[in-house]
């Protein structure tokens, strides 16, 4: 393989050896980050596929909503900052940037805010579909099945093809999931739904459905849904990650959006993924104390163990993941400003942090914390129990999912998403009849 630059255009050449067979690719670039080799005719010209198992090397598409550095640990949405979003926006405004693509005027906020909060109450009926549901559901499964159901009462009037109806199905998504989410967690105690209420922020409204209840007034304490707003912000979204990418792939097909929401939900479950805060805190209490963290991090290192540092890692951040930096100082803010003085399980972090970022299996491999190493502590501080940690995070990561989606949707050149193989299986082989087999 070669390249070259004839002119403002990048190439590169394929020769396949033993054969005569070359092709000449174009390489294009983006505003950030890495040129990529466009290889929709490689197949044509060569009569090879590429070969990349979990996509760490292959762009799925093209986008403008977020980026991300690993190598410099930079994370923007839209090209802002997230040190700076997390600092001096909040969960609102920058859902309003990663769905339009620029900070909103205030006109324009005031107007996104009030679309999303007047589509915050779901259908009535919609509430008899928890009744299904066993109380000691995990409510990931709730809410993946909440939100498919979605579709059962929008998809008869739900073409993506319409704008306006693209902008209602988004709108509707980022305002029910919050609901959805509290009232899954109320089934689970088998408290009474707490509708949503105008007056509130997202964050104030998350958290007053999550911990009202009808018998007594509810106090909003600016503590907790100043912490909420800022780890909705910081997850809102990353790139093509696992769960975005089935969003994507579902709404390929043409599939409706709550289907694709849904489908995204499924995908974040998984404790490689939104999963791992949730396996973060059940990491720590398996540990028990600091002194069994050498113990710990051995297994880690034997690969017969099959056990990981949940919270450390990431595909793309091969340094630190920015989110999890400021997911650090905001759990010593709210636990301080919380008056929680020690907490074991941010002392146990801390201490595992420590011990893995000096460790040369955890360097050499570019292991460090995530933003999921952090956010359950902070979350268990706050008195959201850890079956609902990933729920948070799908709260969160909606709006950049419908984001993605309707990015998708909207991009003239977009088609199914269909990928290739290698075929290692059995070659062609004639049918043998069960009297004939042994
Ligand atoms: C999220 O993609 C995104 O953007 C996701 C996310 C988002 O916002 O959408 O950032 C959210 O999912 C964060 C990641 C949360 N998951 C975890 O914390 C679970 C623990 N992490 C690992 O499962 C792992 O690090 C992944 C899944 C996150 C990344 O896996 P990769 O990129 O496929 O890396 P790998 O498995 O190839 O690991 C390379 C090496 C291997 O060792 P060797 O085979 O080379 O000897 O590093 C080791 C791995 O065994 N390794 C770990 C480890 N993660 C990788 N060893 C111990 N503990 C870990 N956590």
């Amino acid at each position: 393989m070669s390249s070259s630059t004839t002119g403002a255009k990048k190439t590169v050449t394929f020769t396949l050896d033993g054969s005569n067979r070359s092709t000449t690719l174009p390489v294009l670039s983006g505003t950030l980050g890495p040129d990529v080799v466009d290889i929709r005719k490689l197949y044509s010209d060569l009569g090879v596929f590429t070969y990349d198992p979990g996509y760490g090397e292959t762009a799925s598409t093209e986008s403008r909503i977020t980026f991300i550095d690993g190598d410099a640990g930079v994370l923007l949405y839209r090209g802002f900052p997230i040190e700076q979003l997390a600092e001096q926006s909040d969960f609102i405004e920058v859902a309003y940037l990663l769905m339009e693509g620029d900070l909103p005027s205030p006109a324009q906020l005031e107007q996104f805010r009030r679309g999303v909060t007047y589509h915050t109450m779901v259908h009535e009926q919609l509430r008899r579909f928890f009744d299904g549901f066993r109380r000691d559901a995990h409510p990931m499964a709730v809410i993946c099945g909440v939100v498919g159901a979605l579709a059962a009462f929008y998809h008869d009037n739900l073409d993506i093809n319409d704008a306006r109806q693209r902008e209602i199905a988004c709108f509707r998504l980022i305002a029910k999931i919050p609901t959805i989410a509290a009232w899954a967690y109320k089934y689970s105690l088998g408290q009474p739904f707490m509708y949503p209420r105008n007056d509130l922020s997202y964050a104030e409204n998350f958290l007053y459905m999550l911990n009202a209840v009808p018998t007594e007034p509810y106090v909003n304490n600016p503590i907790l849904s100043r912490a909420m707003d800022r780890i909705l912000v910081l997850h809102a979204d990353h790139e093509q990650n696992a769960s975005t990418s089935t969003v994507r792939l579902a709404g390929s097909t043409g599939a409706n959006p709550f289907a694709c929401i849904a489908a995204g939900i499924a995908a974040l479950w998984g404790p490689a993924h939104g999963g791992a805060n949730e396996a973060v805190l059940k990491m720590l209490a398996e540990i028990g104390k600091p002194e069994n963290i050498p113990e710990f991090i051995r297994q880690v290192k034997d690969k017969n163990a099959h056990t990981k540092l949940m919270g450390f890692g990431h595909r793309v951040y091969k340094n630190f993941d920015p989110r999890a930096k400021i997911m650090k100082e905001t759990c010593h803010e709210v636990l301080g400003e919380l008056g929680i003085k020690d907490e074991p399980l941010l002392d146990m972090a801390m201490e595992l942090e420590r011990i893995a970022l000096s460790d040369d299996y955890f360097i050499s491999r570019k292991l460090y914390p995530n933003v999921d190493f952090y956010s359950g502590i902070i979350l268990k501080a706050m008195g959201i129990p850890t079956s609902m940690f990933t729920v948070l995070f799908a709260v969160a990561r909606t709006v950049g999912w419908v984001s993605q989606w309707k990015e998708m949707v909207e991009d003239p050149s977009q088609r199914i998403g269909r990928p290739r193989q290698i075929y290692t299986g059995a070659a062609q082989r004639d049918y043998v009849p069960l009297s004939r087999r042994g």
